[in-house]
């Protein structure tokens, strides 16, 4: 294959109105209950309020309702905010975290388009369960598990996606803690896990006395491997860092981790699941990531002077349009997803991730093209 063409305008409202079908299609099956992380056999199953991607699901009903205004999505969006209400007062699985890739698409764009102040007291009340996960000593987010347990004294790239819920919790309230902890958590991110050469360690080490421990994959294929959706958070979250401080480190790393994940690309802009494979390896693909770099992209151009945004949209077009002409489920059915190829947690014999979704669509994936297509579509005020 060779390098794909930017998608253009038209192609985009063509592939925005054929996405939000497939989600119309699949508003029965997900209004009472959530969407699995992944699809399974290519259909996503039904599940409990429990996982940490639920969010995404209803992410894709705002913007199908941002994009067609039809009451049917609102409603659904609004079933789904009585639910992470529910979740977070109950406190149901929610000692991680992924308060942020829950209740911002869930419940910050639930507030933001109808004004539903049930969806900002969950929001609010999300920020604080994650500032509740703060650790003076070493300065960080402690990701997952029992708080300050040795085995869990460490964050994770993926967490720069969840501090925009802060930044728009401490706007919303007035409170300074919520700024202040994300902009110290982000340093100590911004220090440690990323490399030198501009890729990223999935997970990162803190010692008890603070100081730097080392970095470790859950995900990747090793410590040392390039875990392709880490180094796409990595960019993504970057210059909403920069966006959210205004502090020119957080622009450099994300032209740092820019371009080690543009090196390591294949030629049709979708990387396998770990950067360290080529397509020639029989390794999977995960789309995710270039959904979610386009993204990044996206906002870079949005945000940057007009001589550098020129770039950083070509790059997203030719990315989403790869997206579009090759990962688009072909097909709209009753459960399916809007991109395919993507792939949550490969086992491999270094990483200590649980085995499930290989080559399969993924929620976020589904979310962040369908983000991707609204952004080129027209102005766009992001929900992260
Ligand atoms: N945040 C976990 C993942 O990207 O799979």
């Amino acid at each position: 294959m060779s390098r794909p063409l930017p998608i253009t305008g038209e192609q985009v409202q063509t592939a925005l109105d054929r996405a939000v079908g497939q989600v119309r299609l699949n508003l029965p099956k997900y209004t009472k209950r959530c969407q699995n992380h992944s699809s399974v056999n290519g259909i996503y199953p039904a599940c409990g309020n429990t996982q940490w991607t639920c969010g995404f699901w209803p992410g894709e009903v705002w913007l199908a309702y941002e994009r067609t205004r039809d009451d049917a999505f609102r409603q659904t969006g609004k079933a789904m905010v009585e639910s992470f209400h529910r979740r977070i007062v109950k406190k149901i699985r929610v000692a991680h975290h992924d308060m942020g890739f829950l209740y911002t698409p869930a419940c910050v764009a639930a507030y933001r388009l109808t004004g539903d102040e049930q969806a900002r007291e969950a929001a609010i009340l999300a920020a604080d369960q994650l500032i509740s996960r703060f650790q003076p000593k070493g300065e960080f987010i402690q990701a997952w598990g029992r708080m300050g347990a040795r085995m869990n004294y460490r964050f994770i790239i993926d967490c720069l996606l969840n501090l925009p819920l802060l930044y728009w919790a401490g706007r919303e309230t007035g409170d300074g803690k919520y700024e202040d902890i994300a902009r110290r958590h982000t340093a100590t991110c911004m220090a440690n896990s990323f490399r030198p050469d501009g890729s990223t360690f999935h997970t990162f080490y803190m010692n008890k006395d603070g100081t730097p421990g080392y970095g470790r994959t859950c995900q990747g294929y090793k410590d040392d491997s390039f875990w392709a959706r880490g180094q796409a958070w990595g960019v993504y979250g970057s210059i909403l860092s920069y966006r959210d401080t205004g502090d020119p480190a957080a622009l450099d790393t994300f032209k740092r981790a820019l371009a080690f994940y543009l090196t390591r690309l294949p030629e049709d802009l979708v990387p396998c699941w770990d950067m360290l494979f080529q397509p020639d390896s029989g390794e999977p693909r995960d789309s995710s990531s270039a959904a979610i770099v386009a993204c990044g992209l996206l906002e870079a151009a949005r945000i940057l002077p007009r001589e550098e945004s020129g770039e950083y949209e070509k790059l997203a077009r030719e990315m989403v349009g790869s997206l579009t002409e090759c990962y688009a489920v072909p097909e709209p059915k009753v459960g399916a997803g809007l991109i395919l190829h993507g792939t949550y947690s490969k086992k491999s014999p270094y990483n200590t991730c649980f085995p499930e979704g290989v080559d399969e669509c993924t929620s976020w994936g589904d979310f962040f093209y369908l983000e991707a297509l609204t952004r080129l579509a027209g102005d766009w005020d992001p929900y992260w």
